[in-house]
């Protein structure tokens, strides 16, 4: 079955939304097959984000995700990936609709609380590397 790499970053670990979180993947009907918590090391956030490693915003990005432990998981189902990123909503959250956890939890594009995978083959970078 289809996986996804999902990880509550350390702003939404720190307001207290996993079980928030976890609460929307499960109600919608997916599994969760791994979780781990843990506080990531600079490089793994480089690799995790390596796409973006060009863009002015990459130093801070990683400074974010290192700021606190983070929430590791790994989502199985139909469509996961797709939907995943539909519950979690827009990455911007001054555009990300109302409902979605972005839309409902986050104000600001550096602190938007949730990761999660974009495509079928990322999620499987993903998973491999965390
Ligand atoms: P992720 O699920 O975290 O990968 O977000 P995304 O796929 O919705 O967006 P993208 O992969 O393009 O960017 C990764 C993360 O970088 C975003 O979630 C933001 O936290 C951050 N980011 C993206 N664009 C900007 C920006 O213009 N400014 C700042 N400060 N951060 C940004
Ligand atoms: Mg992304």
């Amino acid at each position: 079955d289809e996986r996804s790499y999902i990880m509550i970053k350390p702003d939404g670990v720190q307001r207290g939304l996993i079980g928030e979180v976890i609460k929307r993947f499960e109600q919608k009907g997916f599994k969760l097959v791994g979780l781990r918590m843990l506080n990531v090391e600079r490089s793994l956030a480089e690799k995790h984000y390596a796409d973006l490693s060009s863009r002015p915003f990459f130093g801070s990005l990683v400074d974010y995700i290192v700021s606190g432990p983070v929430v590791a998981m790994v989502w199985e189902g139909r469509n996961v990936v797709v939907t995943g990123r539909k519950i979690i909503g827009a990455t911007n959250p001054a555009a990300s609709e109302p409902g979605t956890i972005r839309g409902d939890y986050a104000i600001e594009v550096g602190r938007n609380v949730i990761h999660g995978s974009d495509s079928v083959e990322n999620a499987q970078k993903e998973i491999a590397l965390w």
